[in-house]
């Protein structure tokens, strides 16, 4: 505990616990962001690489959401960095309340000012493009960004004339969502963002162009592991990262998801 001169407690440091550390450098140098999402961590050299882009994919119900939003949690309570949550799918009040479920109050987070939900309704897309997403991110000192989801994006992607000869059947989807992650990561990497995606069946992601442009790739899917838990999950590519490739339990408990090993 800090002391003033006097020998006597800081009331500062009284009043207000003190963070975790922030971040964590590996040893090539590369700068983690911590998940806090327990089993997680260790399977990618500490965490995500700092100013990255993840797409976090996964068939319905396989807790993508609520990944997302114990990632903003922790980095907010934990390590005290601000968070912004773009929801197009569930409505800000409904996504609390799951949060409230585990514990996560994201309201006091709100009063303290670590954390945004942005509410964007379907059709609204072309008022938040890519750049003027990551420009509201820089202006507001967003240190993890949460997008649910690209799949919804993609969904509003603006009809376009199909170029003649042209033998792709949605090409403008795939342009957009390509274009939309590309102006994301333009700037100076000074936020970390998650990309949350719906696929069916084994496919990476929907619009089947996203797990290439972005940095790294989590996978959930609905599996029986022989254990307790029925959803398994797997890093498939994390870049500048010598990540774990088994494929892992996923358990959600009182306190939200934990990652066992295999
Ligand atoms: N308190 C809880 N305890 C146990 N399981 C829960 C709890 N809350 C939610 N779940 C499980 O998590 C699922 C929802 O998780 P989440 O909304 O994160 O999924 P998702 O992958 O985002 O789904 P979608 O693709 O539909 O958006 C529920 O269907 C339920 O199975
Ligand atoms: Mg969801």
């Amino acid at each position: 505990m800090a002391k003033n001169p006097k020998g006597k407690k800081s009331k500062k440091r009284l009043m207000k616990k003190p963070l975790k550390k922030t971040t964590i450098t590996d040893a090539e140098g590369t700068e983690r962001v911590i998940t806090g999402i327990p089993g997680f961590d260790a399977l990618v050299e500490g965490g995500f690489p700092r100013g990255k882009l993840i797409l976090l994919s996964g068939t319905p119900g396989t807790c993508k959401t609520i990944f997302g939003l114990q990632f903003l949690y922790n980095g907010a309570k934990l390590y005290g960095e601000k968070g912004m949550m773009v929801t197009l799918e569930e409505n800000v009040e409904g996504l609390k309340s799951q949060a409230l479920r585990f514990g996560w109050d994201f309201d006091a987070l709100e009063r303290e000012g670590l954390i945004e939900f942005v509410r964007l309704v379907p059709g609204s897309i072309k008022m938040m493009s890519g750049q003027e997403l990551s420009a509201l991110a820089q202006r507001k000192k967003i240190k993890r960004l949460v997008l649910d989801s690209l799949s919804s994006v993609a969904i509003n992607t603006p009809m376009l004339p199909i170029e003649a000869g042209s033998t792709i059947k949605d090409i403008n989807v795939l342009r957009f969502v390509y274009t939309f992650i590309s102006d994301l990561r333009i700037l100076d990497g000074s936020f970390t963002t998650l990309l949350l995606s719906q696929t069916q069946g084994e496919e990476l992601s929907r619009d089947s162009v996203s797990e290439f442009v972005c940095d790294g790739l989590v996978y959930i899917k609905y599996a029986s592991l022989g254990g307790d838990y029925s959803r398994g999950l797997v890093i498939r590519k994390m870049r500048e990262t010598a990540h774990n490739e088994d494929i892992h339990p996923l358990e959600i408990g009182e306190k939200g998801i934990k990652i066992h090993k295999m």
